[in-house]
């Protein structure tokens, strides 16, 4: 189409593959159960899937708590698996993105095992440590992102180790280069394999300030965050030194003849992102944008979002869009509220702007996000913290292929490892075979998009619209109308013919005078030229 690479053009789909399909009956996903839906992802079209952590792990924070980063864990099969599903998806012309979790290890990783051993253990600088205060108190203020302190006393000596997240994952530290030589080999192991590239996990966090100064205290203008910790993360994440961190990822990634891509997850705010894409080709390729997934589904709030996103990046940035992810909750719930026609009109948003779209496993489908009871919660945050918080279960609830016994997901007589959610009500098989179905609307967007270079490298600008309405050009002809209001409004200036609508009887229809857009509904123009 250009020399864009890959990825700009490209519709990204994340797998959290404990809850895809299963394929032994355990009633945990796995990768021959992965490799066996390959033909459903490509008949949806996307180009490329990122795998939440395969690696071996405890499973304290399921799998972002790894052990091994270089050996599957046996659940999902083996290396061998892995290869497998690389060539089989690339025959789809698929590619394959893993979880890369630089941040810190499990508790039981032999790295850890041997550092908390003694104060002269070979890997003992490995991670992040400090003597109690002399009054025996911690060595600062630092809280972990999950609530609690980041500190936790090691018994062998007496001293603490930092842990940004549970205490079973110990966060390493970033200062020392024979990490960072790990790290270069661990990327190398699975490049060498032929993995179009990662996603990086806390990409934000990964570099503790060097003397472990306190955090000032929240003020009123911070974030939520800040407000319930009571503290600001100015030296326990988002340090200056994170930037030549990621340089050394991209350099890595850079040296591979076919293009890698890194995309990070950085919940920062928009301003601050557009530091994570370095100089627009030394950092980042792509960066999750958190004030977007935040934002309600709201013509002003999501125009501010995008404008000041397309404001901050570099000119040669490439913002990513995303609605769902294993952490976030599921967009057909928490932007859509359960109504299917904005859940509709959300993924229009989603594929219709300017940047790379990442759809969540279950977002074609409008997947809810499921109501679990407390005995059934798997994640441990909510298990710690229901019912004040409920954790992140609701979202990573089984893949619903099927109305049946297993869901398709996993055999009849299993138990899955989280309960299955509404499949009567939302499910794979009966979607496809309506075409009126969101199932279809995904893919005829992916579609839309693949056949519009308009809609995938072409510029982003707004146009005026009625309130609770948001209307953009994308490149020179097409034009994005989404009505984020309850009435139905009538949009002047626009002419040609709709490309697409979620009310799907309109696909091809004539404009002339006046574009109707129904309450809830989207709709993509193609203008007269
Ligand atoms: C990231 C992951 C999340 C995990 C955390 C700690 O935010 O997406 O699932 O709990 O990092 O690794």
């Amino acid at each position: 189409m250009s020399g864009a690479p890959w990825w700009q053009t490209a519709v990204l789909y994340q797998i959290y593959p404990r809850s895809f399909a299963d394929s032994n009956g355990d009633g945990v996903g796995d990768l021959p159960g992965l490799i066996a839906r390959l033909d459903d992802l490509a008949w949806l079209g996307v180009d490329g899937i990122w795998l939440s952590p395969i690696t071996l792990s405890p499973n304290a924070d399921w799998g972002y708590d790894v052990s091994d980063f270089t050996a599957v864990a046996p659940e999902f099969g083996t290396l061998d698996d892995v290869d497998r599903l690389i060539a089989e998806a690339a025959e789809r012309g698929i590619k394959v993105l893993m979880d890369l979790v630089p941040n810190h290890t499990s508790v039981e990783h032999p790295w850890f095992i041997d550092a908390q051993s003694a104060l002269d253990a070979p890997k003992r600088d490995w991670y992040v440590w400090a003597p109690p205060k002399p009054d025996g108190s911690l060595p600062n203020n630092w809280i972990s992102s999950f609530g609690g302190p980041g500190w936790t006393l090691s018994p062998p000596t007496q001293e603490y180790y930092f842990h940004n997240h549970l205490v079973e994952q110990p966060d390493l530290n970033w200062w020392n280069e024979d990490v960072r030589r790990a790290f270069d080999e661990i990327m190398r192991f699975w490049l060498d394999r032929g993995v179009a590239g990662f996603r990086i996990d806390v990409a934000n966090v990964i570099i503790k300030d060097a003397e472990l100064r306190d955090n000032p205290a929240a003020t009123e203008d911070d974030d939520f965050e800040a407000q319930m910790f009571g503290q600001r993360s100015v030296y326990n994440a988002n340090r200056p030194e994170v930037h030549e961190v990621l340089r050394r990822f991209r350099a890595l990634a850079d040296t591979y003849d076919e293009p890698r891509l890194l995309i990070g997850e950085t919940p920062v705010p928009v301003d601050d992102l557009a530091r994570y894409y370095g100089n627009g080709s030394d950092e980042l390729h792509l960066a999750f944008n958190f004030n977007f997934i935040n934002a309600p589904l709201d013509a002003a709030a999501m125009r501010t979002i995008v404008e000041e996103t397309e404001a901050a990046l570099p000119s040669d940035a490439w913002p990513a869009w995303t609605g769902s992810n294993h952490d976030m909750f599921r967009f057909p719930t928490r932007w859509a509220q359960g109504d299917a026609d904005k859940a509709r009109a959300a993924l229009v948003m989603l594929l219709c702007l300017r940047g790379t779209p990442v759809l969540y496993q279950g977002d074609e489908i409008g997947q809810l996000d499921s109501v679990l009871a407390h005995e059934d919660m798997r994640d441990p945050l909510g298990v710690l913290y229901y019912p004040a918080y409920a954790g992140r279960d609701a979202g990573r609830t089984p893949m619903q292929w099927r109305a049946a016994p297993g869901g398709g997901f996993t055999d009849p007589e299993a138990t899955p490892w989280l309960p299955l959610g509404d499949l009567e009500d939302h499910n794979v098989e009966s979607q496809r075979k309506d075409p009126n179905s969101m199932l279809h609307l995904a893919r005829d967007l992916i579609a839309l998009r693949r056949a519009t270079p308009d809609l995938t490298l072409g510029d982003y600008a707004s146009l005026a619209a009625p309130e609770g309405v948001w209307a953009w050009r994308r490149g020179a002809r097409t034009v994005v109308v989404l009505n984020c209001s309850d009435e139905a409004v009538t949009i002047s200036g626009v002419s040609g013919t709709i490309a697409l609508s979620t009310h799907r009887g309109r696909d091809g229809e004539a404009v002339t005078s006046g574009l109707g857009v129904s309450a809830a509904e989207a709709v993509v123009v193609t203008t007269a030229a």
